[in-house]
């Protein structure tokens, strides 16, 4: 269906994802599909750096002329204070998962560094964060849900769980309910969520009655041998009508199987993953993400691996 990416060359131009652990990513399957898609010369790279070291990948990314960089874990609170500037996604939600590399000849306006092909006089770092909305656009597109209004339980307090608290708070839920190993965590983004939001109601409990989600953003599950994330002596899955798990890797936890055995909707993290790709691929070619091509890359990677 798609022309095969011309050969690279010395005008190649490339992209790159940087964590620690990196060799389970996805994101280089997914990204090279789209770049070929839209007929780019361009490719997705992915790169092991510690955090001692992000600080001078990212200017070795910028002094090769690098078009942008994603940032996995542990990376994303840290680059909110290497990159030269943030956009209004990266502040809100606290975290950069997307940088684009953007340059300027003299006195002019800052433009992509995909328009020029010569380097430009100055570089700068622009960080971004795509994956706030990649949750609640996940959520939607797999589960049917209107969030809006919604009674929500939240597993996990840490990076991703706190995003995607606060992004759901903003979407309008009606209820969240957060837990965590660490309450004090849990309480913090509770604290956090009553002062932007205080129209959301937020417990640091359980619920008692029937709500509509529950959202694993906690890291268990990964591993077979990993307990649930919920406590089924405090909360049964029968009180609930779907369940969204971050986790893609395995495509079904444990977590997810008694979700579905339960009768409930459920789905795995496989959407919010593609939407945070897709967005950044967009801020990076000032085009629309080819959707389809990126997701059957992706589900081919994740699901033959
Ligand atoms: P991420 O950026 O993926 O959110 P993180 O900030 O390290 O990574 O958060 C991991 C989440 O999984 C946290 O909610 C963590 O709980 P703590 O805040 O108490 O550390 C949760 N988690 C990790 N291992 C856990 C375990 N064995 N039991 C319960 N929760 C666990």
């Amino acid at each position: 269906m798609f022309e095969p990416p011309e050969p690279i060359s010395a005008r190649t131009r490339f992209c790159a994802v940087l964590g620690q652990p990196i060799k389970h990513s996805a994101s280089p399957a997914m990204q090279n599909a789209g770049i070929a898609a839209l007929g780019l010369d361009w490719r997705y790279l992915a790169f092991e750096v510690r955090p001692s070291d992000l600080n001078g990948a990212i200017l070795g990314a910028q002094a090769m002329h690098f078009i942008g960089l994603n940032l996995t874990v542990p990376h994303k609170l840290l680059a909110l204070e290497l990159v030269d500037m943030l956009d209004e996604s990266a502040r809100t939600w606290g975290a950069v998962n997307t940088i684009r590399f953007e340059g300027r000849e003299g006195e002019q306006a800052w433009r992509p560094l995909r328009e020029f092909s010569d380097a430009p006089l100055e570089i700068r770092s622009h960080g971004f964060n795509t994956d706030a909305d990649a949750i609640v656009q996940g959520i939607a597109e797999d589960l049917d849900l209107e969030l809006r209004g919604a009674r929500v339980l939240v597993l996990g307090a840490g990076g991703a769980g706190r995003t995607a608290a606060l992004k759901l708070a903003s979407a309008g839920v009606r209820e969240l309910f957060l837990i965590n190993r660490t309450p004090s965590k849990a309480q913090a983004v509770a604290d956090e969520i009553r002062q932007l939001w205080p129209a959301v109601k937020v417990s640091l409990d359980y619920p008692t009655s029937k709500i509509d989600l529950v959202l694993n953003a906690t890291s268990l599950g990964l591993k077979r041998e990993d307990p649930s994330p919920l406590d089924p002596s405090r909360f049964s899955l029968q009180e609930t009508a779907a369940v969204y798990d971050m986790i893609y890797r395995p495509a079904e936890t444990t977590l997810l199987k008694r979700a579905r055995q339960a009768g409930c909707r459920a789905a795995n993290g496989l959407s919010m993953l593609l939407h945070q790709g897709a967005r950044a691929l967009e801020i990076w070619s000032g085009q629309p993400a080819p959707i389809a091509a990126m997701r059957e890359a992706l589900w081919q990677n994740v699901n033959n691996a």
